[in-house]
């Protein structure tokens, strides 16, 4: 479906973590309209003149409401933590190219920070049209304060497994051992799997790597700065395999933002 704006309303906007928050709107076109891995472009209420959109991926979208989660880092987002209940956001979506929605195997989510929006959205669609998914999430941070979204994940019946640097929640060490852990059961059963992940870039290119060394689907949500968000600008580029095999300049903004892990040429 082609994108278009929609007036939203904010129904509740709260703390979600430290520096964190979750913003609700009442959306009934662009809720029924996303798809995981997707993002929409937010005019920030009170920046309308002076601004660009900010892009935000989806945090859930269904029932008549689309959930942003979303981290507190400049002007923009300073500003939209301010808006209230009651108060309109003009939303431009779907954008981009999202998840397959269906995978061969387990899916295997790999989060950091706000990288876990997407992948709360892809597990509730995963969670509803197949019972039989069973996903898991690895999820990693710094420290617990940067594991969100925990409550959601366990209210969709899905599999945590938590990494932290300093130890304060789940293993300690990178959420890269407890992936290498599962895949190493993954492969030793030779039970199938996929790879669906978003987040800091470190993190995207560890997972593709392991996507590619295992010979296993993986898919990679690629941040990149954006100011169009509609392909006119060349703000977003990424490097990747065209389906020649030849490497073309992608815009993450509507060949992405996720790509094949096979695909993504990284810059090194
Ligand atoms: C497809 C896509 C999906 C996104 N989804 C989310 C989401 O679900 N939740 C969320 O909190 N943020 C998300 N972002 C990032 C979000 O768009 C930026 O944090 C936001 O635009 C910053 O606006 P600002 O005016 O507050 O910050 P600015 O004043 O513009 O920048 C403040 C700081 O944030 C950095 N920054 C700005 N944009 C990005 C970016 N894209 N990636 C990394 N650093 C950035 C700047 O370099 C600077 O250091 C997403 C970005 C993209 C491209
Ligand atoms: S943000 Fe303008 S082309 Fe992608």
């Amino acid at each position: 479906m082609g994108a278009f704006l929609e007036n939203t309303r904010i129904v509740r906007h709260a703390d979600a973590g430290p520096g964190y928050r979750t913003l609700v709107l009442e959306a009934p076109r662009l809720s029924a309209a996303l798809s995981p891995g997707q993002f929409v472009h937010v005019r920030v209420p009170g920046l309308e003149a002076s601004a660009l959109r900010r892009p935000f991926s989806v945090f859930f979208a269904g029932e008549g409401r689309v959930e942003l989660l979303y981290k507190v880092v400049g002007r923009g987002t300073a500003a939209l933590a301010t808006a209230a209940e009651g108060d309109t956001v003009d939303v431009l979506g779907p954008l981009g190219h999202g998840f397959p929605e269906t995978c061969r195997g387990t899916p295997l989510l790999v989060g950091g920070g706000y990288g876990v929006a997407p992948l709360h959205f892809l597990a509730a669609r995963m969670v509803q049209s197949s019972p039989a998914a069973h996903p898991i999430l690895f999820l990693g941070g710094r420290t617990r304060d940067d594991l969100l979204a925990l409550d959601r994940f366990a209210a969709l019946g899905v599999e945590v497994r938590l990494a932290t640097n300093d130890g304060s929640a789940g293993s300690k060490g990178f959420v890269t051992d407890p992936l290498d852990d599962a895949l190493i059961e993954h492969r030793s059963k030779g039970m199938p799997f996929e790879l669906f992940t978003c987040g800091p870039d470190g993190l995207l290119k560890a997972v593709a790597q392991r996507a590619v060394g295992t010979g296993m689907p993986g898919w990679i949500s690629m941040d990149r700065h954006m100011v169009c968000g509609v392909g006119a600008c060349f703000a977003c580029i990424q490097r990747v395999k065209g389906p020649d095999g030849r490497p073309f300049n992608a815009r993450c903004c509507v060949n992405g933002p996720v790509f094949a892990a096979n695909d993504i040429i990284w810059d090194s």
